[in-house]
């Protein structure tokens, strides 16, 4: 009522609400090596499809006599209370997002501003020190991209955990880039650029890696040769060692993964298909969260993302057992369109919608929505 209300008196938000809108408005306002990058998926785009319809499959089923004036969506994450289940996921070119080339940190100042983590890349355009700071009282995750260089991963973990990040998200599905035929065409690929390289020349081992005053060129080439380990599970106990701080894993989708992971310590699962950006024709992530839930069975909190637009998708995808949503590419729109404000707005929206959803169709708190609550339209007769 407040936002219609504040049409009445002109205070039109200046930002959409509708992401179809928010996506058009950002990209343009992007330039266009950005635009195909950010917006862009792997082969034909389906399973980045995929992530966004599979949420129409299921069906929210409203209860009456049950309004509550207040809902209740705060979660607890690693000893940590948050007042809703979102996450911002790590974006790797969001520093490159707003004008001043500073995105990683107005992304920061965005969960500052909300409450909502941020998941930092590993790929930033400031250093994930400077990030964290403007984090301020939210708690923030760090990313990794596993280079190569045992010692070069070993320095970004515990500069992560020196500078008081929370948590460490592993990302396995990212070991090379991925097929992307927009960018393919035109070997756009920003780090190959020298752009969000700043975690890696601000590392000591990386400079020993480079030599002092290294030219553009050869700070790319001993990225590029470093970048992208291909993980094993023989690679978990290293990775374990190198860090008190919880560890998730990112990319789980398969059960049998899920419980092997918790089964060899891991803290968290972080399920998704990078926004179907990696590996094309793999269906929806959205599929796969009930089964990773249900092998998990409530070892270990549970992540997803890809394809989450909107309050009601949140709301589905706790219902179907996710701890907590992360978003990806909405939040980066919303700080390319409108800076620190334009995603504030896009995660303020979000909670909104979610916590609206929740009181319209009387499930008041989070532990209300369970599988119960959905219904599956793909098995209605
Ligand atoms: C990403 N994602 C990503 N993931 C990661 O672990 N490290 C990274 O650096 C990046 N970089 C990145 C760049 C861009 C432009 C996008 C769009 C995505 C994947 C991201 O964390 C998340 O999994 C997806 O964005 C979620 O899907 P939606 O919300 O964008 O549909």
């Amino acid at each position: 009522l407040e936002l219609y209300l504040g049409a009445l008196s002109g205070t039109l938000p200046p930002h959409p609400f509708d992401h179809a809108e928010l996506e058009a408005n950002a990209l343009a306002a992007l330039p266009p090596e950005l635009r195909t990058y950010v917006a862009g998926g792997s082969g034909t785009e389906g399973t980045q499809r995929a992530n966004v319809s599979a949420f129409e499959r299921w069906a929210l089923v409203p209860r009456m006599l049950n309004a509550h004036a207040e809902r209740d969506l705060s979660i607890e994450l690693f000893g940590k209370a948050l007042t809703s289940p979102l996450l911002m996921a790590p974006v790797g070119v969001v520093g490159l997002c707003t004008p001043d080339q500073h995105g990683d940190i107005h992304a920061a100042e965005v969960s500052a501003a909300t409450g909502v983590p941020l998941i930092g890349s590993t790929l930033m355009s400031d250093p994930l020190e400077d990030v964290v700071v403007a984090t301020g009282d939210t708690p923030a995750w760090f990313q990794l991209y596993t280079p190569k260089n045992r010692e070069l991963a070993a320095s970004l973990v515990s500069r992560a955990e020196a500078a008081g990040y929370d948590a460490i998200v592993i990302t396995l599905d990212t070991w090379v880039p991925g097929w992307r035929p927009r960018d393919l065409a035109s070997g756009n690929f920003p780090q190959l650029r020298g752009k969000a390289l700043a975690n890696y020349t601000s590392d000591p081992v990386f400079q020993e890696m480079t030599g002092p005053d290294p030219d553009p060129s050869t700070v790319v080439f001993t990225w590029a040769g470093t970048f992208g380990n291909p993980l094993t599970w023989d690679d978990l106990p290293w990775l374990r060692s190198l860090t008190s701080l919880p560890i998730l894993l990112k990319g789980i989708c398969h059960p049998d993964d899920a419980r092997r992971a918790i089964d060899e310590g891991v803290d968290g699962i972080y399920c998704s298909n990078h926004g179907g950006r990696q590996a094309d024709g793999g269906g929806a992530a959205l599929d796969w969260l009930p089964g990773v839930v249900d092998a998990v069975d409530g070892r270990a909190p549970v992540v997803f993302d890809s394809g989450v637009r909107t309050g009601a998708d949140v709301v589905k995808a706790i219902a179907l057992g996710a701890t907590a949503v992360a978003v990806g590419r909405p939040y980066v729109y919303g700080l390319a369109l409108g800076g620190v404000p334009g995603g504030v707005h896009v995660i303020r929206s979000l909670q909104a919608e979610a916590d609206l959803i929740m009181g319209v169709d009387g499930y008041p708190t989070l532990s209300d929505l369970t599988r119960d609550a959905l219904v599956d339209q793909h098995r209605r007769s």
